[in-house]
């Protein structure tokens, strides 16, 4: 008879999730604390953290929560110098904090660009920067940035979106090669579209002309890309830096 139970993935790492309250990052952290994380999550959003945090400290979850706008450096700093004061150290970061603008080139504007790639850019940088210099002195760590489908096909309505992703894709290459020789392993995941609270503020049309463009005829569930995001954060992807895995549902694949 074979065995089926296997050791958590995660057993006593320290993992840093932004953007947790809700959605992908939400799901993270509960798939975190199953495989045996220690979890420290921000968001900028006060109410919705606090009661991500009590929902997952229910469920027997450590969790350390803070209040942080990855747009503002010196918030994502102080979420790094608390990180480190509770636990001494970070096995890894989930980058996963962003927004998701709709807007074609007629509809998006300066402003739009600025605005999302405060978040989907200079976030993503902070964070990955702040978690490196840690890590680089550990010698160990894994980064996960969340990138998007909309970062490598076109699609009507994403003509700021699919740029401001492009940056994670482009932050997990040049953070690996510059952190692999010192024991820094950095990934992405590309989610197709997934059924979070980010997507319920799209168009119905523009759920159904991007879901009918997915070969598997749905959306995905935010369940679903953080057990990619576990995996790639785990020691059993010990070999793998520099990919950016797509949980699209055949997506990338046309
Ligand atoms: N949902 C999708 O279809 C999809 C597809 C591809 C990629 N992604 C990416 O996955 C990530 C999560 O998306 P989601 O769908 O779960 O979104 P969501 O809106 O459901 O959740 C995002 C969370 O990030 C927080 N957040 C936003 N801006 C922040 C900031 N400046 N500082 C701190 N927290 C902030 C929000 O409050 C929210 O809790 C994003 O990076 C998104 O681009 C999502």
């Amino acid at each position: 008879m074979s065995n089926t139970t296997s050791a958590p993935r995660l057993d006593g790492k320290i993992a840093m999730i932004t953007g947790a309250a809700k959605g992908i990052g939400f799901a993270t952290a509960q798939k975190f604390a199953r495989e045996g994380a220690k979890l420290s999550i921000c968001d900028y959003d006060e109410a919705a953290l606090k009661e991500a945090s009590e929902m997952l400290k229910t469920s027997g979850a450590t969790v350390e929560s803070f209040v942080c706008d990855v747009r503002e450096e010196a918030e994502v700093k102080t979420f790094f110098d608390e990180t480190m004061k509770a636990y001494d150290r970070i096995d890894v970061l989930v980058a996963n904090a962003g927004v998701i603008p709709e807007a074609t080139i007629e509809q998006a504007s300066s402003d739009l660009w600025d605005d999302t790639f405060a978040v989907d850019g200079k976030g993503m940088f902070l964070c990955g920067k702040f978690a490196a210099e840690i890590m680089t002195k550990q010698g160990s760590g894994s980064i996960v940035f969340l990138s998007s489908i909309s970062a490598y096909g076109g699609q009507v309505g994403q003509a700021v979106y699919g740029p401001a992703k492009y940056v994670a894709a482009g932050l997990t290459k040049h953070f690996a090669i510059d952190l692999a020789p010192k024991g820094v392993r950095v990934n992405a995941v590309s989610p197709g579209t997934i059924d979070t609270p980010a997507v319920d503020k799209l168009s119905d049309d523009g759920i159904k002309k991007v879901v009918g463009m997915h070969p598997m005829g749905r959306m995905g569930r935010p369940e679903e890309i953080a057990n990619g995001i576990a995996f790639l954060a785990s020691d059993e992807a010990s070999f793998i830096t520099g990919a950016d895995l797509p949980i699209d549902g055949g997506y990338l694949a046309q």
